[in-house]
């Protein structure tokens, strides 16, 4: 990192838990609310828009950037996830950023990660994403909740991208009766319809057209249910088709909205969820979209 923590910079950025609190109680004692958006930097405009959904709350606007270790397994990416915090800062310039919270890893775990009290969502943690990722919302529950212990926001941003984490921290909001307002913004995408991801840079050029087919097999199976067809079909047939373009699928599944259980007859607000791996690189992605009435 190179702008410290510098009251004459454009935007403030802070690096420690302390200078935050005492930023965050002048506003409090103002009588000031807060609009929160936690990241892990790199940012693309789904992160903007995330940021632009907050300073429309008329609120003080708080960006965090942290690369959060507990949330990455011991063989993923964590050494190598891209970082660009010159390049974060200078993207802000357009929207109206209070503060930019970027502490170091010891400032928030002092203990070291593997000594950190943790927070586990259960149930939602690990299902999908969790059972592929053992670890990782434990990871995500605990450093929001840190975050939002130091930020105290009265509101908080997060992209329908990463749906599970989404009703993890709503969850998470209701279990532990956190008094924040979580609030979602659509998945942001390429003119192809590829969801906009950090992890979207680690692909070349070749499987950057093939990273393609994972939105198009997900259009797929909501056009099928539009259709009044079985999405059962539709699902097998993504599997199928990921597999043939070259992924290798951790899921491709039908679930409820509201809880990414398996439907029931009769359910109606429905989401098809992926991840698949092509080479080295995870992609996740998911459309949300309501059951018709059979025709
Ligand atoms: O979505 C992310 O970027 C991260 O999981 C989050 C919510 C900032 C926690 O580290």
């Amino acid at each position: 990192m190179s702008l410290a923590d510098n009251e004459s910079a454009q935007i403030p950025i802070i690096e420690t838990v302390e200078n935050a609190r005492a930023r965050i109680h002048q506003w409090k004692m103002a009588g000031e609310s807060i609009a929160f958006v936690p990241t892990m930097g790199n940012f693309h405009q789904g992160h903007l828009a995330l940021v632009k959904a907050a300073n429309a709350s008329g609120m003080r606007t708080v960006v965090s950037i942290f690369v959060n270790p507990m949330q990455f397994g011991k063989n993923e990416d964590l050494d190598t996830y891209p970082r660009s915090f010159d390049e974060d800062i200078a993207s802000l310039s357009d929207c109206q950023v209070d503060m930019v919270f970027a502490p170091a890893v010891s400032e928030i775990y002092p203990d070291g990660v593997d000594g950190a009290t943790a927070v586990h969502v259960r149930g939602l943690s690990d299902i999908l994403e969790g059972e592929h990722r053992p670890g990782f919302f434990i990871g995500v529950a605990t450093v929001v909740n840190m975050l939002f212990n130091i930020i105290q926001p009265d509101a908080a941003w997060f992209g329908e991208k990463d749906y599970q984490q989404l009703l993890v921290i709503r969850k998470m909001v209701r279990d532990l009766a956190l008094p924040i307002e979580i609030h979602s913004v659509p998945t942001v995408r390429e003119g192809d319809g590829l969801a906009m991801s950090s992890r979207n840079s680690y692909l070349d050029a070749d499987q950057r057209k093939l990273a393609i087919n994972l939105y198009r097999c997900l259009q797929h199976v909501v056009d099928s249910a539009n259709e009044g067809m079985d999405y059962h079909y539709a699902v097998v047939h993504a599997n199928q088709e990921l597999t043939e373009a070259g992924f290798l699928t951790d899921y491709v599944v039908v679930r409820r909205q509201g809880d990414l259980e398996v439907p029931n007859k009769g359910d109606k607000s429905l989401i098809v969820l992926a991840a698949a791996r092509l080479d080295g690189t995870r992609l996740i992605d998911n459309i949300p979209f309501e059951l018709m009435p059979a025709r």
